[in-house]
């Protein structure tokens, strides 16, 4: 049985592969913390100048009852939504995160079509969370 440990590792780099964190982070820095801040606290340089103001990140699974909620998030920032994505200043970024296609889980564990890119930042929100 000496092909099991490689088998087992090479699921454990698949996983990895699959949502990175640090990626995700890199993303965010460059796309995201002008307006909701390097924390995601809601306090990014761009603030002042937004109505209604970015808003803190790192309570939305607390706002979902503990639950992130994946699908709103996703479909928030690549613009999907039609509803969510107009009438505010959040910015469409559905073009910026294109890339391999992925399909992730929602909160629900439904697929929910996506990008490489959209996984990786939503691995880095995922760990934003207070609660
Ligand atoms: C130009 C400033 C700006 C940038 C850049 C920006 N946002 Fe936002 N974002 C906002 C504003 C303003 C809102 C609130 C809009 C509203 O409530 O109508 C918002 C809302 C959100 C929401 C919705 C939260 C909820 O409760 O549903 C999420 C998630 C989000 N932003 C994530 C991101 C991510 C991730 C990025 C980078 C890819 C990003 N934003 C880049 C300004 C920005």
């Amino acid at each position: 049985m000496r092909w099991l440990p490689t088998v087992l590792l090479a699921g454990a780099a698949g996983m990895a592969a699959a949502q990175d964190a640090q990626l995700g982070e890199r993303l965010y820095d460059r796309y995201c913390s002008a307006c909701h801040g390097a924390t995601g606290a809601g306090d990014g340089p761009m603030t002042r100048v937004l109505t209604p103001p970015p808003p803190d990140l790192r309570h939305l699974a607390a706002q979902n009852g503990g639950t992130f909620p994946r699908r709103r998030v996703v479909w928030r920032i690549d613009g999907r939504d039609p509803i969510l994505a107009h009438g505010n200043e959040m910015p469409v970024f559905g073009d910026l995160l294109a890339g391999e296609t992925l399909d992730i889980r929602d909160e629900t564990g439904e697929v929910l079509h996506s990008t490489q890119p959209m996984a990786d930042l939503l691995a880095f929100l995922e760990t934003l969370q207070d609660g």
